[in-house]
């Protein structure tokens, strides 16, 4: 393949992101400068995340802009190199193009050793969604033995590990998600206690006969209605991680729920919101504790995988449809 496909985003998505907001072009493969590297890209990673920086509004990152192409996470190669600290052959992890092929000057990309676990991984379980799971949950929710902890977006990237990890740190994990199979999976395989279907079951009556000593830790991914039933239950001194709210991204005027503060104040609870960006001088220490658990055994993951650099677009909007079962990813590149 000698031209480079990219994917550029031609206009904001209104709601659900559609294929009209998405465009495939050919170029010619980018020539590399003193200092940069020519990277193969081999799978790439959509992430709920993206459709706040198709907005156009500027947050904690800048928005994407229209017309160029769209980055994200990408495990590659490096083709070519012109710089000292990478070698053609070396498999990295940064955030790049959806495209075939990106230049980088190596900042803000890692070498992944592919003898600790499968590449993929450092996209998913030991990439950026395990870090999210890992230090919002230790550092915010401080778990301890015996604790109850629910999990909302359970069977996604972040929400299998924070369960895990939950698990053995020996508290009590109550799991929600979306279908019979992501609740079988969390139970069978990934060994949560209990699970809800918060798209079958009345949420607040559910959780009452399912959490009887209320609940210690929320790890909250989605918010919206699901969050409201969970605040209910809150005990004392309760820890609320604001992780994600994907309920939310698609909407274009914010929905308010029932006021919290009253759970809040009775339970003298914390609720903090993070970015896994604010732990990033501790990435070495997550990335080192994630692996020893993967090659131990003690962290398992799954990954749903898409075909095709075309395909990118479809595998995004299915993360607002419930597709995936832990990370969603796209192979770009078939591996040698
Ligand atoms: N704070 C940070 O730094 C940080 C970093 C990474 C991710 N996040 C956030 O963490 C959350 C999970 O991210 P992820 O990468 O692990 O994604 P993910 O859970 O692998 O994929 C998204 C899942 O969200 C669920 N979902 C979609 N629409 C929903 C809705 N309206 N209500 C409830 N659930 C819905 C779907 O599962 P169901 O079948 O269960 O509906 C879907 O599979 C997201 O909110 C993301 O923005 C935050």
């Amino acid at each position: 393949m000698n031209t480079n496909r990219q994917i550029l985003l031609i206009n904001r998505p209104k709601g659900m992101p559609s294929q009209e907001n998405f465009k495939l072009i050919s170029s010619q493969i980018p020539e590399i400068n003193d200092g940069e590297v020519l990277i193969q890209t081999i799978y790439l990673s959509v992430d709920p995340y993206m459709r706040g920086r198709m907005r156009g509004i500027k947050t904690y990152t800048n928005p994407y802009e229209l017309n160029e192409v769209l980055t994200g996470g990408v495990v590659g190669e490096i083709i070519e190199s012109k710089n000292d600290w990478f070698s053609p052959g070396d498999i990295i992890e940064g955030r790049l193009d959806w495209a075939d092929y990106s230049v980088s000057d190596g900042n803000g990309i890692r070498k992944v050793n592919p003898t600790i676990a499968p590449i993929t991984t450092a996209l998913g379980v030991v990439g950026m969604p395990g870090l999210t799971a890992y230090f919002g949950l230790l550092d915010i929710g401080k778990p301890k033995e015996g604790e109850t902890i629910v999990v909302s977006g359970a069977a996604g990237a972040v929400g299998t590990v924070v369960g895990q990890i939950a698990k053995l740190k020996g508290c009590r994990v109550v799991g929600i998600a979306g279908s019979q199979e992501k609740r079988d999976y969390l139970e069978k395989e990934l060994g949560f206690d209990v699970t809800i279907n918060y798209k079958e079951e009345n949420m607040l009556q559910t959780l009452r006969k399912k959490c009887p000593d209320g609940i210690d830790v929320y790890f909250d991914n989605v918010g919206g209605e699901v969050s409201d039933a969970v605040m209910h239950l809150i005990n004392f001194q309760a820890r609320i991680i604001v992780c994600g709210q994907i309920s939310e991204y698609n909407k274009e005027q914010p929905q308010y729920g029932p006021r919290v503060q009253r759970f809040m104040l009775n339970s003298s609870a914390l609720m903090k919101a993070f970015i896994v960006g604010d732990y990033a001088d501790r990435f070495q220490e997550g990335y080192n504790q994630l692996g020893k658990w993967v090659q131990e055994g003690k962290l398992k993951y799954r990954e749903n995988i898409v075909e095709g650099l075309e395909n990118t677009p479809r595998a995004f909007m299915g993360l607002f449809m419930g597709e995936n079962i832990g990370k969603q990813l796209v192979r770009v590149l078939t591996e040698s």
